[in-house]
């Protein structure tokens, strides 16, 4: 278990190579797809942190045994589109909004009845955005508001195609379409406003399934089967994301961290820290399992600022807190623009990151799509909470890192929502032990 509250200091360099645990994206989707196929998938890298854990025991729920072999490497005994069974109970999604919006798709395609639930955090957040296409697909979705906040009950089966325009570059809204598709009775087209990861698409295709992409248009056909897939699932490129941020910040650094997951639609933050001065490069890049894969390393550097806006925020929808933090430290004006969407993430991300690294000394001003940040503000230590986001929990945990003094980040257990051994890890790159 995690300790409740984090007690950082200022930071010695960090050196040395390391490794990622598995996409938290990636295990969510094999663990679904596996699920659902015929035949057994063997997934190595999955990452056995409390998000994921919630699908895989959602899946085991609707009749899929799964042998966990160790934490991160499992057995799924895929049971067919058409082999999962009705819960016997309401399924609790945790935490983890991917969870309950993928599931809701694929469950919207069983000809039986499922409920999804979620702590409080999740059942804050919006759900119209998956229940009203599945309804116009012909799902029944009953929830909180008219079906806008979970819980969700779905009764499914008899789906149509449509064609379809989504409101937001969700990947989570574009994934669960693509899983109730299979299920429906003609093709279904979606049209997705901005390049959303697209992890579900690559692991379709290699299961088999029948799908055309082209310019943001995307086309399924329903299918027989899907054919059972190992995966090895890469680093998490969003955890590694807190470690380039540490590295280019603290003088003297130079990290590598190998067997990285580098799909194009994940790592804007990357092109967002190169446009800034950051030295980051790739090596020997690859392809596993179907992802982008390669080393990369960092060395510490002066930054500038920079505008963030257009297709990159989509691509770097889960860095922004991490992003801000760097952006204190870098010479001028950040100004991030068009990520309106960061307000509904596990918390309002825009209000919480401004309102603790103000405690820090930051200067950060909130937009109502974005952050305004002047630097570079030398910070301070001080005590800041995490409330309850563990991107945010990170992104002040290596704040306190770069900041004189002593910091105290409270609430830090939700770090293990996606990156179980963040403070070990730091700890073996030789910055402090936390
Ligand atoms: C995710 C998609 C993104 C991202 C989330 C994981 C996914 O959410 O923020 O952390 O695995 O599909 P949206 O699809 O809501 O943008």
């Amino acid at each position: 278990m995690s300790p409740t509250n984090l007690i950082t200091q200022p930071s010695g360099p960090l050196r040395g190579h390391v490794r990622m645990p598995g996409d938290k994206s990636i295990s969510h989707r094999a663990l679904l797809l596996g699920a659902i196929a015929e035949g057994t998938s063997r997934v190595e890298n999955f990452l056995p942190a409390a998000d994921c854990l919630a699908t895989l025991r959602t899946v085991q729920a609707l009749g899929v045994e799964v042998e966990e072999l160790a934490p991160t490497t499992l057995i799924i005994h895929g049971q067919g589109l058409r082999g999962l069974r009705e819960p016997d109970d309401v399924l609790d999604c945790g935490r983890s909004g991917t969870t309950m919006r993928l599931l809701a798709g694929m469950l919207a395609g069983q000809p039986f009845l499922s409920v999804l639930t979620g702590n409080a955090q999740l059942r804050r957040r919006p759900m119209g955005r998956v229940v009203e296409p599945l309804r116009r697909m012909g799902a029944t979705v009953l929830g909180r508001e008219g079906g806008r906040r979970p819980p969700l009950a779905l009764q499914g089966g008899n789906l149509r195609g449509i064609d379809y325009t989504l409101p937001v570059a969700s990947a989570q809204v574009k994934s669960a379409l693509l899983l109730a598709s299979l299920y429906a009775d003609g093709p279904t087209t979606l049209h997705v406003p901005g390049p959303a990861r697209d992890h579900t698409e690559r692991m379709l295709i290699a299961m088999g399934g029948r799908l055309q992409m082209a310019n943001g248009k995307l086309r399924i056909d329903p299918g027989e089967r899907l054919q059972a897939l190992d995966v090895t699932v890469p680093g998490d490129f969003s955890s590694a994301a807190f470690l380039i941020v540490v590295a280019t910040l603290v003088p003297g650094s130079e990290i590598t961290i190998e067997g990285l997951g580098v799909n194009p639609t994940r790592i804007g933050l990357l092109d967002a820290l190169r446009a800034m001065g950051a030295d980051v490069t790739l090596h020997d890049e690859r392809t596993v399992s179907g992802e982008p894969v390669a080393d990369l390393t960092t060395r510490a550097s002066e930054l500038r600022g920079v505008e963030v806006s257009g297709a990159l925020v989509v691509r770097a929808i889960d860095e922004f807190p991490i992003l801000t933090v760097a952006a204190t430290q870098a010479q001028g004006e950040t100004i991030v623009r068009g990520a309106a969407e960061l307000r509904v993430k596990e918390t309002d991300r825009i209000a919480t990151t401004v309102q603790e690294l103000r405690r820090l000394g930051a200067e950060i001003a909130p937009r109502p799509d974005g952050f305004l940040v002047h630097g570079p503000t030398p910070l301070r230590g001080a005590a800041v909470h995490s409330h309850g986001d563990h991107r945010l929990a990170m992104a002040l945990a290596v704040a306190g890192l770069i900041a004189s003094g002593e910091t105290l980040v409270q609430d830090v257990g939700c770090i293990a929502d996606s990156f179980p051994g963040f403070e070990a890890t730091l700890a073996h790159l030789g910055g402090q032990k936390l």
